[in-house]
């Protein structure tokens, strides 16, 4: 298996020790990629990327590396330590610079840890609103190991390792899990967008380009009865909102 580990603190401390000890569990090839050290520079809020592609963006030599590592990849580590209740600004600078994936998810076959250490508080938020930009990339299925300081005693550590061993069976199976309902709701209203009368050229051509416009959902994911026709209806109903 690949896995791609995108680390988001500025320091070899906490959050390297824990993804160190997920490393033992998992079975394959590691590209680790400290973001404190690809020296990005500051989304400059230009909208390049969301209006007229990724390739537009000012800092795309640095920020298509990690796409592509992604792309290349079976799973996800995403890692950050809690600063000021939120993710750091190094992680938050990457996520800016991938906003246009809200409007163009790909990543409908990837798995994702997430690892965020903390002091004490907002670990487990700050792992929730990861999760939640990973679901809007298209990711098939997120684990998560929120964790109050650091992970270095023996209970921690087995911890770790049960989620670590989940995450890695998973990634393994190459199951993909059905998407939740929220999941689909979302790739419909991008889909409604990019087939609207007046739509952002570059999502109106990944939509059509990729095919997505004609599925439900990601066509690589099974979707069953209940939520085939929850996302019709969705489009059905998003169509007529979304002029
Ligand atoms: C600038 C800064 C802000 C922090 N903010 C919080 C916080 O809001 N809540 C908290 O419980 N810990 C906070 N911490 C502590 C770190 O989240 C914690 O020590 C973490 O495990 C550090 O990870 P690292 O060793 O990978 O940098 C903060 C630390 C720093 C340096």
């Amino acid at each position: 298996m690949k896995y791609v580990i995108i680390n988001g603190s500025p320091r070899v401390g906490n959050t390297c020790e824990v993804i160190k000890q997920v490393k033992t569990n998992l079975k394959g090839e590691f590209e680790e990629i400290h973001l404190a050290k690809e020296d990005i520079g500051l989304c400059k809020g230009c909208y390049n990327c969301i209006m007229i592609g990724e390739d537009k963006c000012p800092h795309h030599k640095k920020i298509k590396p990690i796409i592509d590592k992604i792309r290349d990849c079976d799973g996800i580590i995403i890692g950050s330590p809690v600063y000021a209740m939120n993710v750091t600004a190094i992680l938050k600078n990457f996520m800016d610079h991938t906003a246009y994936l809200y409007h163009r998810p790909e990543f409908f076959t990837k798995k994702a840890l997430i690892v965020v250490t903390t002091a004490g508080a907002g670990h487990k938020k700050v792992a929730n609103y990861i999760d939640e930009t990973l679901r809007h990339w298209g990711v098939n299925k997120v684990f998560k190991l929120p964790m109050a300081c650091g992970g270095k005693d023996e209970l921690e550590t087995k911890g770790i390792d049960k989620v670590a061993q989940k995450f890695s069976k998973d990634v393994e199976s190459k199951k993909l899990h059905s998407p939740k309902f929220g999941d689909v709701m979302f790739f419909n209203v991008w889909k409604a967008m990019a087939v609207s009368k007046d739509p952002i050229v570059a999502d109106r051509d990944y939509w059509f380009k990729t095919g997505l416009v004609n599925h439900d959902f990601s066509p690589d994911v099974k979707l069953n009865f209940v939520k085939k026709s929850f996302a019709k209806l969705m489009f059905f109903i998003l169509k007529r909102v979304i002029k």
